[in-house]
């Protein structure tokens, strides 16, 4: 049986929903706070393993509370924590999350102990052909370099979400990446070019081509409502988004490119996994909060 690995991040989120976020200098009064685990990569996690897969994470996180509370989260969850260590030195990740009621956010990440997630955290953990090995960037772009690389060279697929787009990949990354997602802005920081909002879907393929460093790679490129755009070397191909009444988006790009993952590793082909992400993105947008917003398998199914 395939499995999905995440080499990924973990935050404690503190989430906090208000009419709208302060300006500096200025306080205002929210309606809610959660405190939750959270993090792109344990979020891309839970929504593979909500769908049933088989389902790994290699990371870190501190001595703390938050750190307790992380691993017996992954116990519920059914997610193997046995690669996620524990560093002395450093505190678990966090992040500090404002939703105004128009459903836009503003996050602020610490990432803690998610910098020092190394290769030989992963030594032990058998990478088989069939697996699918998930990354993002809130993790170290050398460690992920070297885990695709070693990916690869095992017949396993690499699955890169490179969220956010702060600064450059090393050179082999994108080589080692089979399939790479982006939004609009990442991919347009990526590529190195200008997409305004409503480019066209040949002007955001173009773009995604850019990125490509060898035959047989896709890039994703998620549009929000629009859908999905998937672009191969030679077609690129647009499967719509589900239309919700959006109250919290928190996490929904996580959602799907765990629902992606798990789809993948489960044997389905790229169409049919991007009809499935998109509809459990979508519900993920209709609840509030990250990590424990995830749909389940009978939750998309339900309304595909
Ligand atoms: O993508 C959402 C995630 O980004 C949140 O859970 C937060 O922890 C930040 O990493
Ligand atoms: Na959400």
């Amino acid at each position: 049986m395939s499995k999905v690995i995440v080499v990924g991040s973990i935050n404690y989120d503190i989430l906090s929903t208000m009419r709208r976020a302060p300006r500096a200098g200025e306080t205002v009064n929210g309606d809610t706070v959660q405190l939750m685990p959270g993090g792109k990569g344990l979020n891309q996690a839970v929504a593979a393993a909500q769908q049933g897969l088989e389902v790994h994470f290699v990371g870190r996180v501190g001595q703390d509370m938050f750190g307790d509370r992380i691993l017996s989260f992954f116990k519920d969850k059914g997610i193997a924590a046995t690669h996620v260590g524990r560093s002395p030195d450093e505190a678990t990740g966090s992040a500090l999350i404002l939703v105004e009621a128009t459903g836009e956010n503003r996050i602020v990440v610490i990432p803690a102990a998610n910098r020092q997630i190394v290769p030989a955290d992963a030594d032990g953990l058998p990478i088989r052909a069939g697996d699918l090995l998930v990354s993002q960037f809130e993790v170290p772009r050398d460690t992920i370099a070297t885990l695709f690389a070693r990916a690869r060279a095992a017949g396993a697929r690499t699955l890169l979400n490179a969220a956010p787009a702060l600064d450059d990949a090393p050179p082999g990354l994108w080589a080692d990446t089979d399939i790479l997602v982006v939004n609009e802005t990442e991919l347009g920081h990526f590529a190195g070019v200008e997409l305004a909002g409503d480019a066209t879907e040949a002007a955001i393929a173009d773009a995604a081509r850019r990125l490509f460093r060898r035959a047989g790679q896709t890039v994703i490129a998620t549009l929000g409502v629009r859908g999905a755009l998937a672009v191969t070397a030679d077609a690129h191909v647009l499967v719509p988004g589900r239309k919700v009444a959006a109250i919290d988006t928190t996490g929904a790009g996580d959602c799907f490119v765990g629902s992606l993952a798990a789809r993948l590793a489960a044997g389905d082909d790229m169409r049919d996994a991007l009809r499935y992400a998109n509809v459990a993105a979508s519900i993920a947008c209709t609840r509030i909060g990250t990590g424990t917003a995830m749909p389940t398998a009978t939750e998309v199914l339900a309304a595909m």
